[in-house]
Parts: structure tokens; C-alpha cells; sequence
């Protein structure tokens, strides 16, 4: 049967680090709360770069890392909730910038769900009709943070990160998956919101481009529904919680993480956690995790792992994939 397999994976971080320190000379806000909170104790923030920049350097060294020629790309895929502009696409600047003659490109929003979804589309096409993509998370937050709220500043980071996808015969690919959007919901964590406003409207929106959320309500969304859809996927691929050798979960929060290792009574040490050095990243952040475990060899061929995306929309999406 044909599958997915992820042949290569890479990220790529503005250089430029700022810590939770550096944090507070901006806003009333100190390194012992953000830590204790949320884990996180720095983040990149870009200097120069766009949200096309850091996905084209992550398609980049996907292609470097594989020798693969970019015309034989079939499509592109970048998750974003950040992107350069609405057109074009954040993916057809990648696609443009690395050569990709003969693949087509789309971005993909489901803000931090959106590695899990691009994976789940990019799943659909491969066992279908094509042969070979990318799917890339790439985000530039700090533009869409108000760097003078404290409550949403200190959560977010830029970065990007991605897999090589390729259709397979061999015995490894997404093994199931569940994919959740609760559009009720959808209030609790807004970014980007356009001016509605034309010569004949009556109602007229603002712009308002800022973060706002709920923290306490996706809090509590992430620590029900993550473990909801992840339990319905391993039920699917008929296996128990002890089978899956890591768990890679979106990286928002490490008290959140700790809640869900718990529910599934397994050790912390299969849920990694790198947003100390990154804050979120929302779509990257799966990648980025993924990238730094299969670069320190603890994640790589003939392992079952699991993937967990959940944010705005709201959205969530759970997977597990044989590797
Ligand atoms: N520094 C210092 N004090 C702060 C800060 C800050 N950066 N931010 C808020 N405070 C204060 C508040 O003003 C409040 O003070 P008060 O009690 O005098 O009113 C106090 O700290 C407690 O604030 P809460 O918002 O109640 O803090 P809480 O314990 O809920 O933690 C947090 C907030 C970390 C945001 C938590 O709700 C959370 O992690 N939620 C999940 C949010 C999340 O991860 N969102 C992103 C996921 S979706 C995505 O990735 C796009």
C-alpha cells in the first residue's frame, strides 16, 4: 500500500535570542514568572528576516540534506498564521526562492495545529497522486505581538521547521490520526484581524493585528481535547499509550505538556520539551522539536512516535507515525 515516509527534516532560528530578562526592561514582567508559568526562558525574534526567509532557509537545507533537485518537488505546503502577505502565499515565495519549477504551493492556517494539518494534507496527496513535497511551519509572531502586553509578549517566538515528504511502499507512514476544530471556540485566541471597511459598509471593523486570548480557556482546552484526540488516534492505530516511543506535542507550554504525560501515565522523558530556548512558535514548533530530537539521535528510523497540535480556531490534531 502506498505511504508516507519523512525523509529529512530541518529548521531553521533567527540568530537573535531574547530572554526573559531582556523582556523585562520592555514590560513589567520578571524571568521567575515566565519560567515557572510556561517553561520558556528565551525566544528568537527576527532582526531582518520574514516569514518567507525562514522557510525557504528550512526548504533549503532540506533539499542540501537530501540531494533532492528542487524540480522534482510536487508541492509545497507552508503552515503559517504569519505570513508574508495573503498573496502571494508564503509557500509560492519558497517555491520561487529554492526553484521548484514543476510544484504547486498553498499555505496552510490552522495557527498551532498547523504542522499536524499540513501533515495530514500532505499525507492525502502523496497516497493519492503525487510523489515527493514539502510541508513547512514557519512563523514570524513578534509581528503580530503587542510588545507592550505582558500576558502575550513573553509566550511567543519566531522560527520555522519542516519534513521532505515522499510516497512509499515501504512499511512506515502515518498510522492515524484525529483531526478537531472547534470554531465556537474560535474567540479565545485571535491574532490578525483586518479592517472591515469600504466606501458602503455600515459596520465598520477595526484593524487590530495584536494577540489576545483566553489563556485560562485554552489552557483548559489544551489539557482536555490534546488528550482526547491523541487517546482516539492510538486507538486507532491499535496500540497502547507504552508503545509510542516519543510524544511530540506542540510546544505552547511545559505545564500543559507535564499534564498530558500524566494522563497517560507515561514518564516525561517521552514528552520532550524544547520551548525553554524557543517560547512558542505555534506551526514551527512540532518541527523545530522534531529536528533537534532525530539531530541528537534519540528520535529516528523504526520508532513510533506521536505528534499533538492544538491552538487557534480552535483546533487540535493528533497523529502517530511509524518512522
Ligand atoms: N509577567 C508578570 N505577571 C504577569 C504576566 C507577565 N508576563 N502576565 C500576566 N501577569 C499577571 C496577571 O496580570 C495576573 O495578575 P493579577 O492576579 O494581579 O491580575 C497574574 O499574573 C495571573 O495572570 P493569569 O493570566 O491568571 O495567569 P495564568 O496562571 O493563567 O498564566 C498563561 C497565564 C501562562 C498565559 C496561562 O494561562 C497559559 O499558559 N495558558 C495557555 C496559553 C497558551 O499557551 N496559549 C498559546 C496556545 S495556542 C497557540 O499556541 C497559538
Amino acid at each position: 500500500m502506498e505511504q508516507i515516509k519523512m525523509v529529512a527534516v530541518a529548521s531553521h532560528s533567527p540568530e537573535n535570542v531574547v530572554s526573559n530578562d531582556e523582556l523585562s526592561k520592555l514590560m513589567d514582567t520578571n524571568d521567575e514568572w515566565i519560567y515557572t508559568r510556561t517553561g520558556i526562558h528565551q525566544r528568537h525574534v527576527v532582526t531582518t528576516e520574514n516569514t518567507s526567509d525562514l522557510a525557504t532557509s528550512v526548504a533549503k537545507k532540506l533539499l542540501d540534506k537530501t540531494g533532492i533537485s528542487p524540480e522534482t518537488l510536487d508541492f509545497i505546503i507552508v503552515s503559517t498564521m504569519s505570513p508574508d502577505s495573503l498573496s502571494p502565499s508564503t509557500a509560492a515565495i519558497v517555491q520561487s526562492n529554492v526553484g521548484a519549477t514543476n510544484a504547486f504551493a498553498f499555505d496552510l492556517s490552522a495557527a498551532c495545529s498547523g504542522f499536524v494539518y499540513g501533515m495530514s494534507v500532505a499525507s492525502s496527496l502523496l497516497t493519492t497522486r503525487y510523489r515527493r513535497g514539502l510541508v513547512i511551519g514557519a512563523e514570524v509572531l513578534s509581528k503580530l505581538v503587542d510588545w507592550h502586553d505582558r500576558t502575550t509578549a513573553v509566550l511567543f517566538g519566531d522560527g520555522a521547521a519542516g519534513v521532505l515528504v515522499e510516497r512509499t511502499q515501504e512499511n512506515v507512514g502515518l498510522l492515524a490520526e484525529e483531526l478537531r476544530t472547534f470554531g465556537e471556540k474560535g474567540d479565545n485566541l485571535v491574532a490578525g484581524r483586518f479592517a472591515n471597511d469600504n466606501p458602503f459598509s455600515k459596520q465598520i471593523s477595526e484593524l487590530d493585528p495584536y494577540f489576545h486570548q483566553n489563556g485560562r480557556e485554552v489552557y483548559n482546552f489544551a489539557t482536555r481535547e490534546v488528550p482526547e484526540a491523541l487517546q482516539s488516534a492510538l486507538e486507532q492505530a491499535k496500540i497502547s499509550p507504552d508503545d509510542v516511543d516519543y510524544y511530540l506535542l506542540h510546544q505552547a507550554n511545559s505545564r500543559i505538556v507535564a499534564s498530558i504525560a500524566k494522563r497517560f501515565k507515561q514518564p516525561m522523558s517521552k514528552f520532550p520539551i524544547n520551548m525553554v530556548l524557543n517560547g512558542n512558535t505555534s506551526a514551527a514548533s512540532i518541527g523545530i522539536l522534531l529536528n533537534d530530537l532525530v539531530e541528537s539521535g534519540q528520535v529516528h528510523a523504526g520508532q513510533t512516535i506521536a505528534l499533538a497540535g492544538f491552538g487557534g480556531g480552535l483546533t487540535v490534531g493528533a497523529q502517530v507515525w511509524q518512522l
